[in-house]
């Protein structure tokens, strides 16, 4: 609180004045401003609630000002430069109650005398020649409304304590993360960042304990605000819906998701095993990109599908709900069909689609059936799109023509599960089958934390025993770091030949 010696002057013989203790020391400064409400003590948590009085920031200024007609305001302005009330959006000069006519120049706290002789001479002398001069008492409080989040929780919690300086924000929801010594302010910091951020936030959460459900969604506790944690958020132009408290979602990582969505090219097949509400899946599809985005969380899954909607990419996008291993593998086997009929490539492209594919057999009792068996999607429009009439998505309509048998080939394959994705590539050992391939093997993107303790070549030596074939080329990039030991990483190398299985197999 640099500027909280000024900031919190009080008022003494009709000036204002910096308080000697300045809040009565820091030390004791909370216990005037929070004071403990007993019957609103918080049972589970056997702490104190705090409850915030806002007049304790109630700040008075005693001070003059000129009273001066409003043509000449600019002028006197300039002449006394240093010498008006100078703090954020405070303005110096304001109207005069009296007559519409004049202004009022407020002057700082240091003009302490009404004949003005704490500024210099010549000032005055400039200023007499412009107007006469007439100087008046003005009284401004600065209250709670005025001051900084920061500015009212430095004031309210101990010395010592920090004070949470940042939180995430998504959409109209913010997400603190308070440290255990915190906690017993939770409420009271909730409170203040949600009047300075109102109505920009509406939520203010708390995530309680440590994540360990599948779909990686943390707990939390509304702290202040509405209790609703439907939100939407921006990211390079996609527009997410989301409820916060049912699907994964983390803005840190937007630089990611535009990075890897930047090697795509449009026209290309991307599959994503672990999609969440498509924060790959959406851009690429904007980008022209067929994408098969899976997550094993129907609350993903139908926000996926809105969201597709939503970013007018629902013809691009073919959304899945069930577990990562099952649909790599229905996705890129060759289906029975398929081995059987062996399709010749003059097979005209409407016929050969992907979205055919799964619309004919969803009749059938072929293994697609069983792919469309477990998705919601496509009874609702996602899969049912790729020939929509009347789409207005040039870029996307110029690569329609290149939608493919996923079993020939697919370009991308994003695996965003860092904390066990590498236990998933053993889905790809002899998926692919070389007769039916076309084209380069697909890319690999598969994100993994690195401990201190670990080395590109202990990610890679897992990576290997998993696909039970050597890598050549890896990647790494550094997406994060998510604790003082330990990172978040993108590997993306090309599926390795060793995986392909060879005719006759
Ligand atoms: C770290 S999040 C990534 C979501 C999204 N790709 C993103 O970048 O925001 C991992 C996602 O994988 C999903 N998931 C977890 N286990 C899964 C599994 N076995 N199969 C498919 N999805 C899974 C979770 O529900 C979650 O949405």
């Amino acid at each position: 609180m640099d500027s909280g010696a000024l900031e919190m002057n009080c008022v003494k013989n009709g000036k204002a004045e910096n308080c000697p203790n300045k809040l009565a020391s820091q030390a004791h400064a909370h216990d005037n401003l929070l004071s403990v409400d007993n019957d609103a003590v918080a049972d589970r948590e056997k702490v104190p609630k705090p409850y915030l009085d806002e007049s304790k920031f109630d700040v008075q200024f005693k001070l003059w000002a000129l009273r001066i007609p409003c043509q000449h305001c600019k002028v006197a302005t300039r002449i006394l430069n240093g010498y008006l009330f100078d703090k954020p959006r405070v303005k110096p000069i304001i109207e005069d109650p009296t007559c519409d006519k004049n202004r009022y120049l407020i002057f700082s706290d240091k003009v302490q005398n009404p004949d003005l002789s704490d500024i210099p001479k010549q000032k005055i002398d400039e200023l007499n020649g412009l107007c006469k001069i007439e100087v008046v008492p003005y009284s401004l409080t600065l209250g709670y409304s005025y001051w900084s989040a920061d500015h009212v929780l430095k004031q309210i919690l101990p010395t010592g304590v920090e004070v949470p300086s940042s939180f995430e924000t998504i959409g109209q929801v913010a997400h603190l993360n308070l440290h255990d010594e915190l906690l017993p302010y939770k409420d009271v910091i909730a409170k203040v960042i949600y009047d300075k951020n109102y109505p920009r936030i509406k939520t203010i959460v708390n995530k309680v304990g440590t994540i360990t459900n599948e779909f990686r969604v943390p707990e939390f506790e509304i702290l202040a605000g509405e209790h609703n944690m439907i939100t939407e958020v921006k990211q390079y132009g996609a527009t997410f819906k989301l409820d916060y408290s049912l699907v994964y979602w983390n803005s840190r990582l937007e630089h990611e998701h535009k990075r890897l969505v930047s090697m795509f090219q449009a026209g290309e097949t991307i599959c994503d095993m672990f999609a969440g509400i498509g924060p790959f899946a959406i851009p690429a599809a904007q980008k022209g990109c067929i994408v098969y985005a899976n997550d094993l969380n129907p609350d993903s899954i139908h926000y996926l599908r809105i969201n597709a909607k939503i970013n007018k990419v629902d013809d691009r996008i073919y959304a899945f709900n069930m577990d990562a291993r099952k649909f790599v593998s229905q996705l890129m086997e060759v289906p029975n069909t398929e081995a059987t009929s062996q399709l010749s490539s003059e097979v005209p492209i409407l016929d050969t689609c992907h979205t055919c594919r799964i619309q004919d057999n969803a009749e059938s009792n072929s293994k697609n059936e069983l792919l469309t068996g477990d998705v919601e999607a496509h009874e609702t429009g996602i899969l049912e799109g790729v020939r929509r009439k009347g789409s207005t998505n040039k870029r996307i309509r110029s690569s329609e023509m290149s939608v493919t048998k996923t079993w020939e080939h697919v370009d991308h394959i994003i695996m965003n599960l860092p904390a066990s994705a590498l236990q998933f590539l053993d889905s790809f050992r002899g998926l692919i089958q070389k007769k039916y391939w076309k084209g380069c093997l697909p890319w690999i993107h598969c994100y993994c934390f690195i401990r201190a303790t670990e080395t590109p070549e202990t990610i890679i030596a897992v990576a290997e025993s998993a696909l039970n074939a050597p890598i050549q080329d890896s990647k790494f990039h550094r997406v994060r770091d998510v604790a003082p030991n330990k990172a978040m990483f993108c590997l993306s190398f090309r599926l390795p030949g060793g995986c392909v299985k060879e005719d006759g197999q």
